[in-house]
């Protein structure tokens, strides 16, 4: 046995004992895809999904990547570099056009194409300044940067959504040249970037703003064109990155921005040059997903909404805590781990699927179920979920009704 034996030992008491105590909820191996699906038989409901249009599983979606098997298989064996297609260059023309901006790169993940937008444009001149709460793509971009030799950048953190506190760490930077981080939804609390104002500060110390929308894609504004459409703020965020894993039904990054900065991270990123292309499956299927918002995205969007103000509502009326929430990802706050962990397991059994949120992903006492709320979602879907969290908030005593009166 080797240090790492004693390393990995020690490091999974806590995922020993969930797996002792039978309420480990972690990698179930699904045996379909699709919002309904079942693990050894048992069969579910997905609300942890991010398949927000539930356009995934669309027959048109899986003709598609069907067909593109046919002429392209399933892999290009090569980076993008030596191994583009004209279906990639396709989608990134019309992934352009759609979001309103001069030019779109297609990568092999969001995460990539996060960590690439960083590599490729942050160096010894830069302060990169985050949001506390960014995601795990921001924070390893930025700090993969600030550990790489002659880049090195300043990094700052600012308090969640505040305007405020970032215009102080704007103020107070070291180096001459700012980058913004943040996201349009962030998911784990289901809230929107206070993007209005966080504009009005980039734009007042000239400050580059890069906003992660993977998970407005698709899913805010009108049309589904992101947090900037529902903002307002189309034209006003030099660079989006977003990811084909929510809506756009399978895998695969965005990046949209202006032709000479989407040309500087397609030629230096080397998360982007040193890693396979996209395969060509996967293209179609999200250039089959772009069709359908391009036809039919009011209509799309409305009906996801439509959902999510039934749940939201529902789940207001009953006494549940959404915390931060104001959009279709609605988590219920649990507030104690094994709660959590034990909601899951017992709406499980009803065919309901809730993954516990706990430490490290949020800090301890603010653990939760993941609650999405899909267009794919029935009514009679909601309604099962939202009776066995009644009963099960009531038993664990997480409704607002349940908690002890304060004396
Ligand atoms: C906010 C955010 N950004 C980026 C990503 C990464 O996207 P992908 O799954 O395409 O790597 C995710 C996915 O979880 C995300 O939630």
């Amino acid at each position: 046995m080797s240090w790492i034996n004693d390393k990995a030992q020690l490091e999974l008491a806590r995922v020993r004992e969930a797996r002792e105590m039978g309420v480990y909820p972690f990698f179930r191996p699904f045996e379909t895809g699709g919002l309904r699906t079942s693990v050894a038989g048992h069969p579910f409901v997905n609300f942890s999904s991010n398949d927000y249009l539930g356009l995934t599983t669309h027959p048109r979606v899986k003709a598609a990547a069907h067909k593109a098997i046919d002429t392209f298989a399933c892999g290009l064996s090569s980076s993008r570099v030596q191994a583009t297609t004209v279906a990639h260059v396709e989608l990134e023309e019309r992934l352009a056009k759609y979001f309103r901006f001069p030019r779109a790169l297609v990568t092999t993940t969001g995460y990539q194409a996060m960590v690439a937008t960083i590599m490729a444009l942050a160096d010894e001149k830069t302060t990169l300044v985050l949001d506390q709460l960014s995601h795990a793509c921001i924070l390893d971009g930025t700090f993969l940067s600030a550990g790489t030799p002659k880049r090195s950048p300043e990094v700052r953190f600012f308090n969640h959504n505040s305007a405020r506190s970032l215009e102080r760490i704007l103020k107070s930077r070291e180096r001459e040249n700012a980058m913004v981080l943040v996201e349009g939804i962030y998911s784990l609390d289901g809230d929107k970037g206070t993007l209005a104002e966080i504009v009005e500060v980039c734009d007042r110390y000239n400050a580059v703003l890069i906003v992660d929308d993977a998970h407005g894609s698709g899913t805010l504004g009108e049309h589904g064109r992101g947090i900037l459409e529902d903002l307002k703020l189309e034209g006003r965020a030099p660079i989006v990155v977003s990811t084909f894993s929510k809506v756009f039904g399978g895998i695969g990054g965005i990046i949209l921005g202006d032709d000479d900065v989407i040309d500087l991270i397609k030629h230096t990123a080397r998360s982007f040059v040193f890693s396979a292309t996209l395969p060509v499956p996967i293209v179609a299927a999200a250039a089959e997903i772009l069709t359908m918002l391009e036809e039919n995205g009011p209509a799309l969007v409305a009906e996801l909404h439509e959902n999510a103000a039934y749940m939201r509502g529902e789940l207001t009326r009953r006494g549940f805590d959404l915390g931060a929430s104001n959009t279709h990802i609605m988590p219920v706050m649990v507030r104690d781990e094994k709660k959590a962990l034990v909601m899951h397991h017992m709406l499980y059994d009803k065919g309901i699927y809730m993954v516990p949120i706990t430490y490290p992903g949020v800090k301890p006492g603010e653990e939760r179920l993941r609650v999405n709320v899909t267009r794919g979602h029935t009514r009679d879907e909601m309604n099962l979920a939202l009776d066995a969290l009644d009963e099960l908030g009531a038993m664990c005593e997480i409704r607002v009704q349940d908690r002890p009166a304060a004396t």
